[in-house]
């Protein structure tokens, strides 16, 4: 009897319907998988036999043929297993047929028979759900991100035996309830109240939350660049349920879902290492994988140690800067994952790190500590609107027990902030139809609201000339007076604004 399961893969982010065929015949006892399987679908087979065989079921003798369809989409993985073990046991008429109708199951299997944790689960669900599924059967330890899904019977399985038990009616596995997003609190990595001093740091978070902008802390060792930087996420605006669930849907495929969280509410804070391979970084993979740069998609990615990145790797983080996504191109297709986070970069001014300190001298040469600075391409810098000079705190200020303002209440301001932005760009985006925060304006939307009154224009004219900012800064500063200005609740940009915008500008010897 030809037996049939639906069962899905993940390719990129997006879950497609996989057909598992199962036929059994006379012949040499062996197993024959068709349909594009990798490596780890191939050994599938063998394990298949071990634990139909262990949880008690009979195994035929013969040829067993699987054939995965559609032929033309590559099969990953070892989430076919238990696909594969149901066809073997309808095929064998262990399981009738009509049982997993409107059903689709995910699985690896033990040897035991044993179900584990597949990866992608989320999309996988998400794709069952449309195509019309009306039940899924996943492993138990994934059963609360599926049920992240409305409108989906989510049914956890902890191994085949309690499997085929549920299918003829011998036990019943309850479902998964269905996952209530509450609003709960927020997980702060680290409170800004903890930060002692730095007032001006802070401040200038709080700018960059409120707009978006990306931040460059530059600052001798031990000032605290790191333990800033981690404050961020906190401080942006909560991510709404859509934005959770495009996080969560990145990190299942990626296989990094704590098994405790299935739902990701925080913002992602992501600081790779300078040694991180391309491919870890933006993705990739002959099956790409997101990388660390979707990892931090609507958080925060925090470079330390900028200069040590090296201008190659800096280069590739140019265009998904610049289009939040980024796309990997293999020979069989291109892929896309989201790639929309903020930067923070973190460096020393010097290789010593005391180049500007008020009380460590600096020994480095003049020539060194430029060429150290010019590590930073320029394109990248140009991404950059707010640069700040971290120092380091005296003693006094570090051993004050009094608690700054917490991050919850910068929060708030940030959140009043973004939403005069929603209200200014609407629906459609600003003038190119594409901008959500101040950070994303293009010229053509900072001359729309960007305004200045005649106050406003003397002062930026005479930083011009005296500051000799280019026409790119020139728009930076305006887009960042914004932000302050929305911060403040006004809609004029004041003298004043300008004023702490001109403050963020690059202080760098190559600027
Ligand atoms: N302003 C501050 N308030 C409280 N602790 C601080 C502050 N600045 C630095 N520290 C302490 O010093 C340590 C080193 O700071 P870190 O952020 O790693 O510095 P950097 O990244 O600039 O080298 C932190 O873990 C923290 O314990
Ligand atoms: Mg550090």
């Amino acid at each position: 009897m030809l037996a049939r399961v639906y069962s899905c893969t993940c390719i990129g982010l997006t879950g497609t319907i996989v057909e598992v065929e199962v036929d059994t015949s006379s012949g040499l006892p062996r197993v024959v998988i068709v349909g594009l399987p990798d490596a780890a679908v191939e050994e599938s087979g063998e394990r298949v036999r071990s634990a139909v065989k262990n949880a008690g079921f009979f195994y035929p003798r013969g040829r067993v043929t699987v054939n995965l369809a559609p032929a033309t989409v590559r099969k990953e993985g070892p989430s076919f297993d238990l696909p594969i073990a149901l066809g073997v046991l309808v095929a064998t008429e262990q399981v009738p047929q009509d049982t997993l109708a409107g059903c689709m199951v995910l699985g690896e299997l033990s040897l035991d028979g044993i179900v584990r944790h597949v990866r992608g689960v989320l999309p996988m669900a998400a794709d069952a759900r449309t195509a019309g599924f009306k039940r899924i059967y996943v492993p138990q330890i994934d059963a609360a991100e599926a049920a992240l899904i409305p409108d989906l019977e989510v049914i956890p399985v902890t191994d085949l035996n309690q499997l085929v038990g549920h299918l003829t009616g011998r036990i019943t596995i309850q479902p998964a309830p269905a996952l209530h997003v509450t609003d709960e609190e927020i997980m702060v990595l680290t409170d800004l109240c903890e930060i002692k001093g730095q007032e001006y740091v802070k401040r200038s978070l709080e700018v960059a939350a409120a707009g978006g902008h990306n931040v460059l802390m530059i600052g001798p060792p031990g000032s605290g660049k790191t333990l800033l930087a981690r404050a961020l996420p906190a401080i942006m605006p909560r991510m709404t349920l859509e934005e959770a669930l495009d996080v969560t849907r990145i990190y299942s495929v990626a296989d990094q879902l704590p098994a405790d969280v299935p739902l990701i509410r925080n913002r992602p804070f992501r600081s790779p290492h300078h040694t991180t391979s391309h491919a870890g970084l933006v993705g990739g993979g002959n099956w790409p994988h997101p990388g660390e740069i979707s990892l931090a998609h609507r958080g925060v990615l925090f470079l330390d140690e900028l200069p040590e990145f090296g201008p190659r790797v800096l280069e590739v983080l140019r265009q998904p800067m610049e289009d939040k996504v980024v796309t990997i191109s293999r020979a069989h297709g291109s892929f896309t994952f989201p790639a929309n986070f903020q930067l923070v970069g973190a460096m020393n001014p010097c290789p010593c790190g005391y180049y500007g300190d008020p009380q460590k001298a600096c020994t480095c040469a003049m020539g060194l500590i430029s060429k150290y600075q010019k590590r930073i391409s320029g394109p990248l810098l140009d991404r950059i609107d707010i640069h700040v000079q971290v120092n380091r705190v005296e003693y006094d200020k570090l051993s004050d027990d009094r608690l700054g303002e917490p991050s919850s209440a910068v929060r708030e301001r940030v959140e009043a902030a973004r939403q005069r932005q929603r209200e200014r760009f609407g629906v459609k985006g600003g003038v190119d139809l594409t901008i959500t925060c101040n950070a994303d304006m293009r010229p053509a939307d900072v001359r729309h609201y960007c305004i200045l009154d005649d106050t406003g224009r003397n002062l930026m004219r005479s930083a011009m000339l005296q500051m000799q900012l280019s026409a790119r800064a020139y728009h930076r500063i305006l887009k960042l007076a914004r932000t302050i200005a929305d911060l403040a609740a006004v809609d004029a940009i004041t003298p004043t604004h300008l004023a702490e915008a001109l403050q963020y500008r690059p202080r760098l010897l190559l600027d």
